[in-house]
């Protein structure tokens, strides 16, 4: 149990952890090219660890300091030292190792199974092995009946055999997904041709720019990429990971609901692809402000927030990608604000590492928060509706880590003490979340 103490104001400038999304990409594609490549700073979060010891198994070599990772590598075939096939690789609870990494494994001249912590064993694989398999890729799983949606789906462990020919496509996906459409990334780039893709809505971008950093072939307009195969990679040698922004949005959203408060936040990701949370408190009246804003391959600025009345607003399905992670702590912002909030099209986050909708439901009107789902279509809506003053109570993390972080944040700015079940699930993406935390109350 840990205990969270009221927060009267804040007046800080803070840092928070390199993006993950960001940096999976950044361990795998330097796996890819030849050569060294220095990834700073660099996380050691549980879910990035995850990834770098499956690169390390299938051959990569990695030196680690305290705040860089550096990648040395062999090109785009892998050749494991193990010489005992198939080789067995851990994705332990990272949902993204396990979907983006399958797409690179399809291609590869050896046999793999790709091995999931029991939380993870319950996530859907479905929406990669279909469209991998349409590419000529030899993948498989278990079939079983999914619990929430009552769909078979195809579940870990993962099979994965050497394909004869991995060929290019035209790909229509149904959920606008980073995971699934950078697994069909880095299969395009072994593929035979020309691979297209086309989202219903643009999720995030970042394999998109890192690729073309790594020299291949990528070309993006609107909602549909082209890919091209390439021979090999080209490292940039060197590669700066920009602040995460889902992490910052716990902070931000801390900012705004307290009262006399000012925060900035240092080096943040602004990719627009990414920052749909910006514009969504922007509505609700935040008052945010980006400065010293810089560009490498990807944006990044100083974020800005004061102590705001926020106001309910309406958040369409098109926004639901740009914001996908923070949902919950949008939920937690959307508590304090005056009026009905409404955020629709949430569906996904059924399946994320937790139901993240059901568990918003159980914590916020356990504390008196006035919360319900109602359905939208074939799809979900999350309502919340202004009724006065939340009050401190016993929270619950479902040990995900991003229910965690919001729960804290919320009990932060609540009138006396609440207590929270668990916080080690917080290491997945941000280990040093509590102690900085902590460092707001001095
Ligand atoms: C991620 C994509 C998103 C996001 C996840 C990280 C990525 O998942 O929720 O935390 O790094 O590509 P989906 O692709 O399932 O939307």
């Amino acid at each position: 149990m840990y205990t969270i103490k009221p927060l009267l104001n804040i007046n800080k400038t803070i840092t928070v952890p390199p993006d993950k999304s960001i940096s999976h990409r950044a361990v795998i594609l330097s796996s890819l090219c030849k050569g060294k490549t220095t990834i700073k700073p660099f996380i050691e979060s549980d879910d990035i660890l995850a990834t770098l010891n499956c690169m390390k198994k299938l051959g990569a070599g990695a030196k680690l300091t305290k705040k860089s990772l550096t990648i040395n590598s062999a090109g785009m075939y892998f050749n494991p030292k193990l010489k005992k096939t198939p080789i067995s690789l851990f994705a332990a609870e990272s949902g993204t190792t396990m979907r983006i990494l399958s797409g690179l494994l399809v291609c590869q001249k050896f046999t793999a199974i790709f091995k999931a912590a029991p939380s993870l064993s319950k996530r859907p694989m479905e929406r990669v092995i279909t469209p991998l398999k349409k590419m000529g890729a030899i993948i498989s799983g278990t079939f079983k009946d999914d619990k929430i949606s009552g769909k078979r789906d195809i579940y870990p462990p993962l099979r994965i055999e050497p394909a004869k020919k991995i060929k290019a496509g035209e790909f229509k996906l149904e959920i606008a997904s980073a995971q699934v459409k950078s697994a069909i990334m880095l299969a395009s780039l072994y593929a035979n041709g020309i691979t297209t893709i086309t989202e219903p809505y643009k999720s995030r971008d970042h394999t998109e720019r890192m690729l073309k950093l790594f020299g291949a072939g990528v070309m993006a307009k609107d909602t549909t990429i082209a890919c091209q195969p390439v021979e090999g990679l080209i490292s940039p040698k060197e590669l700066f990971i920009p602040a995460d922004f889902s992490s910052a949005a716990f902070f931000i959203v801390l900012g705004l609901i307290l009262k006399n408060s000012r925060l900035i936040i240092k080096d943040v990701n602004t990719n627009p692809t990414r920052c749909g949370l910006l514009n969504v408190l922007k509505r609700m009246g935040a008052n945010i402000k980006i400065t010293n804003e810089k560009n490498a391959y990807e944006p990044y600025a100083d974020i800005v927030v004061e102590s705001s009345q926020l106001k309910a607003t309406i958040v369409e399905p098109y926004e639901v990608p740009s914001m996908i992670d923070e949902i919950p702590v949008l939920c937690v912002a959307s508590s304090f604000a005056k009026g009905r909030t409404e955020i629709k099209g949430v569906k996904e986050l059924k399946v994320k590492e937790t139901d993240r909708v059901k568990s918003m439901m159980v914590n916020l009107s356990r504390a008196g928060v006035d919360i319900c789902e109602e359905s939208y279509g074939d799809d979900l809506k999350i309502v919340i509706t202004d009724i006065g003053k939340p009050k401190p109570v016993n929270f619950e993390s479902f040990h995900d880590h991003r229910t965690a972080m919001s729960m804290i944040i919320f009990a932060m700015a609540l009138e006396g003490e609440s207590r929270i079940d668990d916080t080690r699930c917080i290491n997945k993406s941000f280990p040093e979340f509590i102690s900085l935390v902590k460092s707001l109350y001095k």
